[in-house]
C-alpha cells in the first residue's frame, strides 16, 4: 500500500507520483487531495490528487519542491512507499456544465486544476485555460491541458514562452473582449488567486480559488488552516479547500502562511546539513 508506482520529473524541482492506493483512487473527485508522511516521524503535508484511476487503484500527485518535507519526498524512487497516506480529504469542487469556464493556473497550480478542467470539459462545457509559468522550462501539464481545453493562452515571467508577464494579464484581456464567461476557476500562488479575483470582481463574474493554508491533521480539528471568508470562519480541510474568490481575506491567509519561516528555514538546513537524498533517516 502507498507504493510508488511511477515517478517522473517535469521540470526542475517539481516531480510526479503515482502512487497505489486503491481506497483513495476509487472515491477520488476533483478537488480532493490527501495528506501524507514521508516516513513515520515525518511531518504530515497536504498534496492534491492530481489525477486518479479506479480501475489500476492508483493517484497520482505533483509535488513542487519547497522545503524539507517535499525535498524528502523527491528524494523517494518508484518501489518505495510513503508512510501513510490519508484521503480523500476537502469537499469536492462543484462542477456543473457551463457556458464557458476560464481556468487560470499559476505555477505548480496548474496540476490541481487539470483534474478540474476535465470534467469541466467531459460536462461539455467551453473551457478556456490560461497557465502561467516562471519560465518555458517551469511549464508542466501543457498537454494534458490541451486535451481537456478548447483554447489554452500562456504566459511566462520572463517571456521565454507566450506572453511576457503575468497569467492574470490574459484573464484580464479574454475578460476585456467581450467574451461570455460564466464562472472562472483560479489556482496558483495566494498573490496570483488574489490578483484574479480582482480582475474578475470588475466584470462581476463568479470566481472560485483553492487555498493552501497550513494544514496538520486535514479533518477540521487543529484549526491550522483557518481562513475568514465572506467575514466568517472556515477551515479549508473540511469546508474547501475552494472558495468564492471574491470573499476570501487574502491578506490574513497569506500572513498566516508566513507563521513558521524560521522553523521551515531551520528544518530545511538541517535536511541539508545531513545530507540529501538520505530518505529514511528523521531530520
Ligand atoms: P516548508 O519549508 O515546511 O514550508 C514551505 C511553505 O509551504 C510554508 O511557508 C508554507 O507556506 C507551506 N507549508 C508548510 N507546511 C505546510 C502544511 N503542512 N500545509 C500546507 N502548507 C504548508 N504543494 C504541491 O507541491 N503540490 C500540490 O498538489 C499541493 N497541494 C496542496 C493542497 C492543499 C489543500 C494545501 C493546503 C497545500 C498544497 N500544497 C501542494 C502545498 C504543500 O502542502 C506545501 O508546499 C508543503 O507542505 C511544504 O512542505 P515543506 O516541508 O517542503 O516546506
Ligand atoms: Fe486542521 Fe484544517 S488542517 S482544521
Ligand atoms: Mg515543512
Amino acid at each position: 500500500m502507498n507504493e510508488i508506482l511511477r515517478k517522473e520529473v517535469l521540470a526542475p524541482r517539481i516531480t510526479e507520483f503515482e502512487v497505489y492506493a486503491p481506497e483513495i483512487a476509487a472515491k477520488a473527485q476533483p478537488g480532493h487531495f490527501v495528506i501524507l508522511r514521508v516516513h513515520e516521524k515525518g511531518e504530515r503535508i497536504p498534496l492534491t490528487i492530481a489525477d486518479y484511476d479506479a480501475v489500476k487503484g492508483t493517484i497520482t500527485m505533483v509535488s513542487q519542491e519547497v522545503g524539507k518535507t517535499t525535498s524528502q519526498l523527491a528524494t523517494l524512487e518508484v518501489g518505495d512507499s510513503l508512510a501513510d497516506l490519508v484521503g480523500p480529504l476537502g469537499t469536492p469542487m462543484h462542477i456543473e456544465k457551463v457556458g464557458c469556464v476560464v481556468c487560470v493556473s499559476g505555477g505548480l497550480g496548474v496540476a490541481p486544476m487539470y483534474p478540474k478542467a476535465r470534467r469541466f470539459y467531459e460536462l461539455g462545457s467551453k473551457v478556456v485555460s490560461f497557465i502561467g509559468a516562471q519560465t518555458k522550462e517551469m511549464l508542466i501539464f501543457k498537454e494534458r491541458m490541451e486535451k481537456v481545453s478548447h483554447h489554452v493562452g500562456y504566459s511566462t515571467d520572463d517571456g521565454s514562452f507566450g506572453h511576457h508577464g503575468f497569467v492574470t494579464d490574459l484573464l484580464r484581456k479574454f475578460l476585456e473582449s467581450g467574451k461570455e464567461v460564466d464562472e472562472v476557476v483560479a489556482i496558483g500562488p495566494l498573490p496570483m488567486m488574489r490578483a484574479a479575483a480582482r480582475v474578475t470582481r470588475d466584470f462581476g463574474v463568479k470566481t472560485v480559488v483553492s487555498l493552501n493554508p497550513i494544514m496538520v491533521d486535514g479533518t477540521g480539528m487543529c484549526g491550522g488552516c483557518r481562513v475568514t471568508v465572506g467575514g466568517e470562519v472556515k477551515f479549508a480541510c473540511v469546508d474547501g479547500p475552494a472558495f468564492d474568490g471574491h470573499k476570501v481575506d487574502f491578506e490574513e491567509l497569506m500572513a498566516r502562511q508566513n507563521r513558521f519561516l524560521e522553523e521551515e528555514r531551520i528544518a530545511m538546513e538541517r535536511f541539508r546539513a545531513q545530507g540529501e537524498g538520505c530518505k529514511c533517516q528523521e531530520r
